[in-house]
């Protein structure tokens, strides 16, 4: 039988780009996000290609209350789930100090909130079936914080730390975790990705963040490079000179 991937957060960039790289290996797919519209489209269009089965299912994951129902619809219209990648996420950019943390609230109840609802849900899956793998989408900005995205990062930084506990807890359950660290990837998460330094192409990106679930890996950077080496530079990097470096990026 088909192996099974469910993603929230399939409507658009990197989860598309996700359920395009798990369908082209033959895994059959549950896809949520709001937007139902795109995911009928993406369904219609993975089905027809590559003739594996997609069930979808409209989702916010800040209803935190319907998300685990959205989960068991889909385990059960499929029959199995093998994995659940929470992808889902929102960014905001905010000026400290400004004095509306309505934009740091709605990153929070998404990135933070809403994936753990997703990962709870599917741990619950897991257990009654005795196995399963949890994916979750992090960022380069859990290990490096980016100014003006102070909610951003700092949730990250709450789901790799999150998911990292969740590890230790099931270690003994074989379920798997991995966390996924991109950099920066083309998607419409925020205006004129294309311009940022090293981004690469969401199915470029699929692709790597595919291999490193199939091979279980605890925590991945995706690209590794340069993400990888700019990790351990920072950490030398005086404050200033950061600071420095990511207004002149960020404009
Ligand atoms: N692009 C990057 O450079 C980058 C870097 C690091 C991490 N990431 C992470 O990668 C993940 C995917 O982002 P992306 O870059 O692919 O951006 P994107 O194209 O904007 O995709 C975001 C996805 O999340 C869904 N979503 C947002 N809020 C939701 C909600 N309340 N309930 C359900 N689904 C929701 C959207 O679907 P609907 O609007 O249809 O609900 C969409 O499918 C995010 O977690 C993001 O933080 C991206």
């Amino acid at each position: 039988m088909n192996k099974t991937v469910i993603i929230t957060g399939a409507s658009s960039g990197i989860g598309a780009a996700l359920a395009t790289a798990f369908a082209s290996k033959g895994y059959n797919l549950g896809l949520a996000a709001r937007r139902i519209d795109k995911l009928e489209a993406l369904a219609r269009q993975l089905e027809d290609t590559y003739h594996v089965q997609v069930a979808i299912t409209a989702l916010d994951v800040q209803q935190d209350s319907q998300v685990a129902p959205a989960l068991s619809r889909l385990a059960q219209e499929l029959g199995q789930v093998d994995i659940v990648v929470a992808n889902a996420g929102v960014t905001g950019v905010r000026r400290s100090g400004s004095g509306d943390i309505a934009i740091d609230k709605n990153i929070f109840q998404t990135n933070v909130i809403g994936a753990i609802a997703t990962l709870d849900a599917a741990t619950k899956i897991f257990l009654a079936q005795g196995h399963g793998h949890l994916v979750g989408m992090s960022s380069f900005s859990a290990f490096s914080p980016l100014p003006t995205s102070a909610a951003y990062s700092a949730s990250k930084a709450a789901l790799t730390n999150y998911m990292n506990a969740m590890r230790l807890e099931l270690i003994n359950k074989k379920i798997n975790v991995t966390v996924i660290h991109p950099g920066f990837i083309k998607t419409d998460i925020a205006p004129h990705m294309d311009k940022y330094p090293f981004v690469i192409e969401a199915d470029v990106a699929a692709q790597q963040m595919v291999r490193a679930i199939e091979i279980n890996k605890a925590n991945v950077i995706v690209p590794a490079m340069p993400w990888k080496a700019a990790k351990g530079l920072m950490k030398l990097m005086p404050d200033p000179l950061l600071a420095m470096m990511f207004n002149k990026m960020m404009k």
